[in-house]
């Protein structure tokens, strides 16, 4: 595939860092919505070292129509450091996944791992908002997952992890951000709640075990997944044939870049 032909010295920049850089997918998402809405705008791959991030970070400030940029591995807790303001996800999961310039340059960074989860459930009509979730897992991924589940309001956050230690590191720190909301350990039954999500990783690759037991799955249950390849992971398989509802885990990137794009501006001409 070519580079667009109709870049101009009007055309706004934007960026998606990252190291290694081959497998990012935003310039992929953003470029073909610039061209379908008649936006003069193009998003680059921009490949940073690590021990370089704030040259390169330098550079970007000083380059007038760079707009902001998707952040992702290994940039993401380095970059909030480096950022002069950062919204309140961010600075709560403490890594941020999208950093924009405003007009004096200054550097606004935050964090839409969790936002584009409960957009992409929202979008396939299942409300979180008054719903009771137990959460598998409590790595990076469901870190932000927990922040945005108690902003959005549930009725209950049980949080299971197989370490258990991190599972109660990130209920503290869910219940002191959120204290109406009730935020606990446990184990891994969904007795008494309505959502069950799986964070964890397992389910990325065949053989993996299922992160809950199959047979605690009610009918009644919505099971919600954030893997997005395999799309059909055996805890979905498992959730269709006990007649649960589910949530595939593509939605919440699809929302995720949504979000991004409207908090780097770019999305409108
Ligand atoms: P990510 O950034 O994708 O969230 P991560 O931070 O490495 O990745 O977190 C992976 C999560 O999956 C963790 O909650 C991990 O549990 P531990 O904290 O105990 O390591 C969980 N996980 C990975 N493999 C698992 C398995 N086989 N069974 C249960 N949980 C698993």
């Amino acid at each position: 595939m070519g580079a667009t032909l109709d870049i101009t010295g009007k055309t706004r920049v934007f960026g998606c860092i990252a190291d290694p850089i081959d497998h990012v997918r935003a310039p992929m998402v953003f470029n073909p919505i610039f061209e379908a809405r008649g936006i003069d705008a193009v998003m680059v791959p921009v490949h940073v070292a690590p021990d370089r991030l704030e040259t390169a970070i330098a550079g970007l400030k000083a380059q007038l129509n760079f707009g902001g940029m998707a952040v992702t591995v290994p940039h993401k807790l380095r970059l909030m450091e480096l950022c002069d303001e950062v919204g309140r996800q961010g600075r709560l999961v403490g890594a941020v996944n999208a950093v924009k310039f405003d007009a004096g340059r200054r550097m606004i960074g935050d964090n839409f791992d969790g936002a584009g989860f409960v957009a992409g459930m929202r979008a396939e009509g299942h409300e979180v908002t008054g719903r009771a979730v137990l959460q598998l897992g409590a790595g990076g991924a469901g870190r932000a997952i927990a922040f945005a589940l108690a902003d959005a309001g549930v009725s209950r956050l049980v949080i299971h992890n197989r370490t258990r230690s991190k599972a109660e590191e990130l209920a503290a720190a869910v219940a002191s951000a959120y204290p109406a909301v009730p935020v606990s350990v446990g184990d891994a039954d969904p007795d008494g709640c309505d959502i069950v999500i799986n964070t964890t990783s397992s389910g990325l690759h065949d053989g993996d075990p299922l992160p809950i037991d199959g047979g605690l799955l009610r009918s009644d249950l919505l099971i919600a997944e954030i893997i997005m390849i395999p799309e059909r992971t055996k805890l979905l398989d498992v959730a269709l044939e006990k007649g649960c509802k589910i949530q595939y885990g593509r939605h919440m990137l699809d929302h995720q870049i949504t979000l991004i794009g409207e908090f780097l501006g770019c999305l409108s001409a």
